[in-house]
């Protein structure tokens, strides 16, 4: 058995490349046996990428992941996806570079959410690499979304089934949002800015999977579709919290040389905002998805 659709956790070797070890019940592993900075052989991939699926989230230790390397290891799974508010520097305007530094009160990520949902296809997944990592601290979370559903009375799950959310980047850039002051990592301010809206079922299918999963998030979900904020935010407000119950979620330490690939269609993330002393620098880039049904 390898899939999370078994209640165990499974330390499984049906894997005749790499190997897989499960770090929570939840979701998430550490893929050893392989480096991903290398070309690598179809068959090989084939298996990350169902690690990954299987997994939702993935970690590999000890890699080295120059530019061009993480670009190549990133469109493996999908073309690249470029970051609409995120402000990149220098000749690869698909990495995005997320830094901390010591004196930062907020970071890029520090609420529970998918990544760029305001968009009519978000991303389905992302590849980060810790580039420079601080000695403690700066871990990231993951939670299973497909879990937080299946969790729900059957009751909740009718009703959703019949529920859109609009989703906005009105709260994380623009001028209205600042997000500047207080940290590195810079989005857009000027005036040429306008606000990406879309529209996305409350439960979404996996296209790959087929599993149902909620699809909300506090970065970008506004309000329950035909409804005002107002209206929506008692129950959009219970399923935020009941998405990030601990029993969704694994914690991933980072160590400098650690990718994470997570699956966006499928998890939430956060970054915990408890670096204070240290720098931390990631670089990350963002693989297209389609659009949520
Ligand atoms: C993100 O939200 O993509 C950033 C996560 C992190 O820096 O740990």
């Amino acid at each position: 058995m390898s899939s999370r659709l078994s209640p165990a956790p499974t330390y499984t070797n049906e894997y005749a490349r790499i190997c897989v070890s499960p770090i929570a019940g939840a979701l998430g592993a550490e893929i050893s046996g392989v480096d991903v900075s290398r070309p690598m052989d179809d068959a090989t991939f084939a298996e990350i990428r169902r690690a990954w699926t299987e997994n939702l989230v993935i970690f590999f230790r000890n890699q080295t992941l120059d530019d061009d390397a993480l670009i190549a290891f990133g469109r493996r799974f999908a073309p690249l996806f470029r970051h609409p508010n995120l402000l990149t520097e220098g000749p690869y305007p698909d990495i995005v570079r997320i830094r901390r530094m010591p004196g930062d009160k907020q970071i890029v990520g520090e609420d529970w959410h998918a990544d760029t949902t305001c968009m009519a296809q978000p991303p389905c997944g992302a590849v980060l690499y810790g580039v420079d990592v601080p000695p403690y601290g700066g871990d990231t979370l993951f939670a299973n979304g497909y879990l937080a559903y299946e969790a729900l009375s059957d009751g909740m799950k009718a009703l959703l089934s019949r529920l859109a959310a609009v989703h906005s980047d009105i709260t994380v850039a623009g001028p209205q949002a600042a997000r500047n002051k207080h940290r590195t990592n810079k989005v857009r301010e000027d005036s040429a800015w306008r606000e990406t809206v879309s529209e996305h079922p409350v439960v979404r299918t996996h296209p790959e999977t087929g599993r149902k999963g909620l699809f909300v998030n506090r970065s970008y979900t506004q309000r329950f579709s035909g409804m005002t904020a107002e209206e929506s935010a008692p129950l959009l407000e219970f399923l935020l919290r009941h998405a990030a119950r601990p029993e969704f979620t694994c914690r991933f330490r980072w160590e400098t040389g650690s990718v994470a690939v997570w699956d966006n269609r499928c998890t939430l993330h956060i970054a915990v905002n408890d670096v204070w002393k240290f720098p931390r620098i990631m670089h990350r880039v963002q693989m297209c998805g389609d659009r949520p049904v």
